[in-house]
């Protein structure tokens, strides 16, 4: 089980998956939903992982080092997550585009990387390489779109580079923004978002 927030949306719109930063809960990307499709279903879900108070969607070691074990049990949890409330809410499991920010842009990663078929497309603002020396299921038809900043402390720009690298691998139709800024989400990121997502 995972605290979330349930929104649904026009019939036949996209269910937007929400996955807040290290510290965030399912509040934070609501507007961010808003901005990109007023119309779309929203799932947003709460990290089940706490690092001091702070919620989390998988464990880590320290800043940047990530707990393996731990992120791929989170992430097939998040993933029959998506099952169970696919389920329970009546909406299209093929039909889930992940909004993933920092911490929460790092499972949506792991999804793409474990999953085929768990994420029809992904926004992925300042993303890290999951998992590395890992063989990725074929993402053949699916979006990604990856905005970076050009000076993020978190996420070197080899982080961004790599992980784009490894997803056009695996066959994903992958765009990538940069920023001349750190790691923080600004709004002419989630604009260049929204334009991206208004051509799937
Ligand atoms: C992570 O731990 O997922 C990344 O370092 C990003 C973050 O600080 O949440």
């Amino acid at each position: 089980m995972m605290h979330h927030i349930y929104h649904e949306g026009k019939e036949g719109k996209p269910v937007l998956l929400l996955l807040h930063g290290t510290g965030g809960t399912e509040q934070d990307l609501l507007p961010i939903a808003d901005m990109i499709d007023p119309e779309a279903s929203v799932l947003s879900v709460r990290g089940n992982v706490s690092e001091n108070g702070m919620p989390r969607f998988f464990k880590r070691l320290r800043e940047g080092v990530f707990d393996i074990e731990d992120l791929k049990f989170r992430t097939q949890e998040l993933n029959e997550f998506l099952g169970d409330t696919a389920h329970k809410y009546q909406f299209d499991r093929s039909n889930v585009i992940a909004i993933g920010y920092s911490n929460g842009a790092n499972i949506a990663g792991s999804l793409l990387f474990n999953y085929s078929d768990s994420l029809k497309a992904a926004i992925l603002h300042h993303p890290m390489v999951p998992l590395r020396d890992h063989e990725l299921p074929s993402l053949s038809g699916t979006k990604v779109f990856i905005g970076a900043g050009e000076n993020d402390p978190i996420c070197p720009a080899s982080e961004t580079e790599d992980l784009d690298e490894l997803l056009k691998g695996a066959g994903a139709d992958v765009t990538v923004k940069w920023y001349n800024r750190g790691h923080q989400l600004i709004e002419e990121e989630v604009n260049d978002a929204k334009q991206w997502y208004s051509t799937l």
